[in-house]
């Protein structure tokens, strides 16, 4: 079930470049590449006539020469060369709306005559400000798009996957949960007062002694993320909603955008904030690699639910078993009540 009438991300800016790069994105074969002027192309991955991809070709100017029979297609999708004939009217590609906003490469992924560009959403300027320091990456995970989201809706994760660096018992223990929905999107914040610090919280912000610390995800459809983690050393009020959305004394942002590759598999890019002095200089390529092995961590745990799930064919279409849940599942399950809706809306908007 994918939902089609949004923006997703289709790549990092700096992955795409001159030469054609093949990704399959809502289980669409797609090539991108960059036009001589920088801006970014997206096109069907399948010659119209004897269906190579156009991404095993190569540029000819602006457009794609097609490595079969040479066949040369612009980037607006339309062809306008087939050697020794004339352009038959059949020979075009799908072009898909593409636009770029800080490092992220958004692409349409229905009717193209809806592509609002207004619609791209616009959370991830962090990734283009020059007082903070970001790492980010791209992992491909065999397992479904809603497995990760669950994962980001659930951050007592923490304390059994990641509690070398993000996460101990306390995170999982000792949380207050204020979950909520507004609109489309679904925010829980997690609230932890007076437990001791995981381990980055030692070696980076130098707590020695118990903090407060909270964490607050928001998920926007289709499938976006936004975690900010705050902390203050235990014993100060209970932080209100703008304490909620800094720091506090030391913390950090994590943004995710998960585009469904096919059902089973997923592309995830991802990226880890902070306010630059927040790490000190010779400890930034340490504190990079913990932040890759978090995402390493989760992306092992995704691949076995979803051998699991593809194990069992009762489970097929339904990795949440309703007589399965727990009260931590709150948020996964109202993100996936977001999705069915949404996708029922889209299925009877194209059946009308
Ligand atoms: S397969 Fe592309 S030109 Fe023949
Ligand atoms: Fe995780």
């Amino acid at each position: 079930m994918f939902l089609r009438e949004h923006w997703y991300v289709a790549a990092w800016a700096e992955e795409i470049g001159e030469a054609p790069v093949a990704r399959v994105i809502l289980g669409e074969p797609i090539v991108l590449f960059r036009k001589a002027d920088g801006a970014p192309v997206a096109l069907e991955d399948r010659c119209p006539h004897r269906n190579l991809p156009l991404s095993a070709g190569r540029r000819r100017g602006d457009a794609l020469e097609c490595g079969y029979h040479g066949m040369v297609f612009a980037a607006d999708g339309v062809c306008t060369f087939v050697p020794n004939q004339a352009v038959p009217a059949w020979a075009r590609v799908r072009a898909y709306p593409v636009v770029e906003r800080d490092r992220w490469v958004f692409i349409w992924m229905g009717d193209p005559a809806r592509a609002d560009p207004a619609r791209v959403p616009g959370y991830n300027h962090r990734f283009a400000d020059p007082d903070w320091r970001v790492v980010n990456g791209k992992a491909t995970v065999k397992g479904g798009y809603r497995l990760i989201l669950d994962n980001l809706l659930d951050l007592s994760h923490l304390a059994y996957v990641h509690n070398s660096s993000t996460g101990n018992a306390a995170v999982a223990e000792r949380a207050e949960i204020i979950f909520s929905t507004e609109g489309d999107r679904v925010r829980q914040v997690r609230f932890m007062r007076d437990i001791p610090p995981a381990p980055v919280f030692v070696d980076y912000a130098g707590y020695d002694a118990n903090i407060d610390r909270w964490q607050t995800t928001l998920y926007m459809p289709p499938s976006y993320i936004f975690i900010n983690n705050g902390t203050l050393r235990a014993g100060n009020a209970r932080p209100d909603e703008a304490a909620l959305r800094s720091q506090g004394s030391w913390g950090f942002e994590v943004y995710h955008a998960i585009t469904p590759e096919t059902e089973a598999t997923s592309h995830q890019f991802w990226a880890v904030a902070h306010p630059a002095p927040f790490v000190a200089p010779e400890k930034l390529a340490r504190f990079n690699v913990q932040m890759r092995n978090v995402i390493e961590e989760d992306r092992v745990v995704y691949e076995a639910q979803q051998r699991a799930i593809d194990r069992d064919p009762d489970a097929i279409g339904r990795d949440v078993n309703p007589r399965g849940t727990i009260e931590a599942d709150q948020g996964l399950l109202a993100m996936r009540r977001v999705i069915r809706r949404l996708y029922g809306e889209e299925q009877k908007a194209a059946a009308g």
